[in-house]
């Protein structure tokens, strides 16, 4: 005999538009769902449109800034089951000899510095079993990223930067045990640090979303997605459905990895 579906709270920054906008449709379907859209301008009518979205029965919906006091004294949140850091920014192709350090400075506020400032926020709400994931992306592997053909440094740096905070390490030549004592303290990252947690992080896909077309506008439809192994780009839905399956698999399969939407592990 089955109970009732477990009732969870998902947290999704950036949700207006493309992925994230999906993740809201999706986890909303979820009978008993709360589901809390983190958008930066309530007022947008990207961020307004999200109420019209349909929901399973009892689901609940909360679009607005992240902001944990008003999230606990007005809509009475108390825990948080999964966050997902999914805003994110890309930019030109530019080579790296010619990149704008403005510019690439500002994929780091919102690529990197972004997640981390979104973790230290719900850290408090974040109980043993919580799950965090960022949205990564392939562009952020140093293995894969290194065969585009063309460049995506100032975005992959941002991204690889990401990375870091959720990888978990692994004994190696240099370092074979990594039991110096510290490392809670100094020098690791979000996973190692936090084995009550779930810290995983994600390539969607090569995405059909504003973010996809700004790229094929600069690079061609075909570049962007040769590297993928895929020979188009994929649905929002289809990225979705691959990335909330991974909210289901136990904890230990997915903690401190790099993983694609259909659950394959991505090379650091
Ligand atoms: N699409 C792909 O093929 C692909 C591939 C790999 C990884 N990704 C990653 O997946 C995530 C979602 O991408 P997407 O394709 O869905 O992008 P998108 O359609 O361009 O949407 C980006 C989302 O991030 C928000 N955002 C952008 N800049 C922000 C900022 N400075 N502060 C707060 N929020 C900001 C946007 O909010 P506003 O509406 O307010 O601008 C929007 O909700 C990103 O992290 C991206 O790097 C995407």
């Amino acid at each position: 005999m089955t109970g009732p579906p477990e009732q969870k709270t998902y947290l999704i920054a950036g949700a207006t538009r493309g992925i994230g906008r999906g993740l809201v449709a999706s986890l909303l379907q979820r009978e008993g769902s709360v589901v809390i859209a983190g958008v930066r301008d309530p007022e947008a009518e990207t961020a307004r449109s999200l109420e019209g979205l349909t929901r399973g029965k009892g689901a609940r919906l909360i679009v607005g800034y992240i902001r944990l006091q008003h999230l606990q004294s007005t809509h009475n949140i108390t825990h948080l089951d999964v966050v997902i850091a999914n805003a994110g920014k890309s930019q030109d192709f530019t080579p790296i000899h010619k990149l704008d350090l403005t510019a690439t400075r500002s994929l780091f506020e919102v690529n990197t510095l972004g997640p981390l400032r979104l973790f230290q926020a719900v850290y408090p709400l974040l109980k043993p079993g919580a799950r965090f994931l960022v949205m990564s992306s392939m562009g952020g592997s140093i293995h894969v990223a290194l065969t585009f053909p063309f460049s995506v440094a100032a975005y992959g740096i941002s991204k690889a930067a990401v990375n870091f905070l959720v990888a978990k390490g692994t004994p190696t030549s240099y370092f074979p045990s990594n039991t110096c004592g510290r490392c809670a303290d100094l020098c690791c990252p979000a996973a190692q640090e936090n084995p009550h947690l779930a810290i995983t992080a994600l390539h969607p896909g090569m995405v059909e979303t504003d973010m996809a077309q700004a790229a094929i506008a600069v690079i061609g439809r075909e570049n962007l997605t040769k590297h993928d192994g895929t020979a188009s780009l994929i649905s929002v839905e289809e990225s979705v459905a691959g990335l909330v399956q991974l909210l289901e698999k136990p904890k230990e399969e997915v903690t401190g990895k790099s993983l694609d939407w259909k659950g394959g592990v991505v090379p650091w």
